[in-house]
C-alpha cells in the first residue's frame, strides 16, 4: 500500500505556479528523491507534504488519511529542512528531546534516545552545545538528528547533506540510508545532486518548472532518459542534434555517426553520449568517427576532462582517466586527435 500519496497538487503564488499538479505514490518504507534544478519546486513540495506550506489545489494522503489541511504536528512526520531552524537558546541535546518530551516520553527514555540518536550523527561529543557554537555542517546534523528521533511515520528531508564537506556527506548518506532502511521509515529526499540521489534512494522523481520530468529506479532513469533535461541532469553531457539515418545517425553537422538501436519513434531527438564513453585517439588519420582539436584540458584528479572541437565546429567533452588513474599522459591543448565512441554507449533522446 502507499503510504505518502500526493494528488495533482498545486502551489501557486501570486503571479507564479511553483508546483504544478504534482502526483506521486510513495510506499511503506520507500525512499524516494526529489531531484531538481534550483528553483523547480522541490522544497515546496516537501513543504506542503509537511504540512507548512498550504496547499493551493489537490489532496495528500498518509496512510489512506487525508492530511491536506492538518498542521504540522498532527502528521507525525520528521523534517530536516534547508534552514535548520534550530531552537537557538536550547542545548544540542535539548534540541533533540524536544520532539519527546512534546510526546511525553519518560525522562531516561528521552536521554537514551537524544543519546543514540546524537551518536549515530557523530555529535555526542557535543550535546551541551548552544546552536549558535557549531558549524553549519553540525547545525545541519543535530537537526537530522531531531528528525530521526521521533521515529516518525513519514522523514522529510531537506537537502540535509549540503553544508557538510565531501567524506562527512559520504558517511552521512550512507548512515542516513541505513538508519531509513533499518527503521522502515517512508522517506522524502530532496536534493540537487544527482550523485546523491542516485546513491541513496530507491526511486528518483526529476522535476522540472514546478513538474515532475521523469520518475523510476535509479539505474532506469540513469540509462533511459526520457528527455533531454534529464539526460543532462544525468550526465549526458554530450547532446548532438541531428538525425536518425540508414547506419547510424546523422549530425547536424554533416558527419553520420554510429549508434544502436532503433529511433524512439520521434523525429526531434539528440545524440547522447556521456563524457567517459568517449575514446580519444591522438594523431591525424586514425580510425575514430571525428577528427578534432583538443581545445582545453581540465585535470580533476583521476580523470581530466578534455574539451575537443571536431572539425565540423562540434564541440564535444571526453573524460579519461588520468595517468594517476592509470591512464595515459595527459593531452595538451592544440594536440589533434580523433573522437569515437561504441555504438551501444550512445542514446537516442527526445528533443
Ligand atoms: N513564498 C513564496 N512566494 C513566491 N514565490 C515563491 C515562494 N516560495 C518559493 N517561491 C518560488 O517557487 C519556486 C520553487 O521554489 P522552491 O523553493 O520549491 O525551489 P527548489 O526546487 O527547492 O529550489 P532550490 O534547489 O534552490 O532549493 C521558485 O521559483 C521560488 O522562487
Ligand atoms: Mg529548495
Amino acid at each position: 500500500m502507499s503510504e505518502v500519496v500526493l494528488q495533482s497538487i498545486v502551489k501557486r503564488y501570486e503571479h507564479m505556479v511553483a508546483v504544478d499538479h504534482v502526483s506521486l505514490s510513495i510506499g511503506q518504507g520507500e525512499l524516494v528523491a526529489l531531484l531538481g534544478p534550483s528553483g523547480c519546486g522541490k522544497t515546496t513540495t516537501l513543504r506542503m507534504v509537511g504540512g507548512f506550506v498550504p496547499v493551493t489545489e489537490g489532496r495528500i494522503m498518509v496512510g489512506g488519511r487525508d492530511v491536506t489541511h492538518l498542521p504540522p504536528h498532527k502528521r507525525n512526520m520528521g523534517f530536516g529542512f534547508q534552514n535548520y531552524a534550530l531552537f537557538p537558546h536550547m542545548s544540542v541535546a535539548q534540541n533533540v528531546a524536544f520532539g519527546l518530551e512534546m510526546r511525553k516520553v519518560s525522562k531516561a527514555d528521552i536521554a537514551a534516545r537524544v543519546k543514540t540518536a546524537l551518536d549515530k550523527v557523530r555529535l555526542g561529543h557535543l550535546s551541551e552545545r548552544l546552536p549558535k557554537q557549531l558549524s553549519g555542517g553540525q547545525q545541519q546534523r543535530v537537526a537530522l538528528a531531531r528528525a530521526l528521533v521521533i521515529e516518525p511515520d513519514v522523514l522529510l528531508l531537506d537537502e540535509p547533506l549540503s553544508n557538510l564537506d565531501a567524506q562527512l556527506r559520504q558517511e552521512m548518506k550512507l548512515e542516513i540510508r541505513q538508519i531509513q532502511r533499518s527503521l522502515g521509515i517512508t522517506t522524502i529526499f530532496v536534493t540537487h545532486d544527482q550523485d546523491e540521489a542516485l546513491s541513496v534512494s530507491d526511486r528518483v522523481v526529476v522535476m522540472r518548472a514546478g513538474r515532475i520530468e521523469q520518475e523510476g529506479s535509479p539505474d532506469e532513469v540513469f540509462a533511459t532518459p526520457k528527455s533531454h533535461f534529464v539526460a543532462e541532469f544525468m550526465g549526458v553531457t554530450n547532446l548532438l542534434p541531428g538525425r536518425p539515418d540508414t547506419g547510424g545517425f546523422r549530425l547536424a553537422t554533416g558527419e553520420v555517426v554510429p549508434v544502436a538501436g532503433p529511433p524512439p519513434g520521434k523525429e526531434d531527438v539528440a545524440l547522447g553520449v556521456r563524457p567517459e564513453r568517449i575514446v580519444i585517439a591522438v594523431g591525424e588519420g586514425g580510425q575514430g568517427h571525428l577528427p578534432g582539436r583538443v581545445e582545453l584540458a581540465t585535470y580533476r584528479g583521476l580523470v581530466i576532462d578534455y574539451q575537443v572541437r571536431a572539425a565540423s565546429g562540434l564541440t564535444l567533452t571526453a573524460r579519461c582517466p588520468s595517468p594517476a588513474a592509470g591512464g595515459p599522459s595527459p593531452l595538451n591543448a592544440g594536440q589533434p586527435v580523433h573522437v569515437s565512441w561504441q555504438p551501444e554507449a550512445a542514446v537516442l533522446v527526445p528533443l
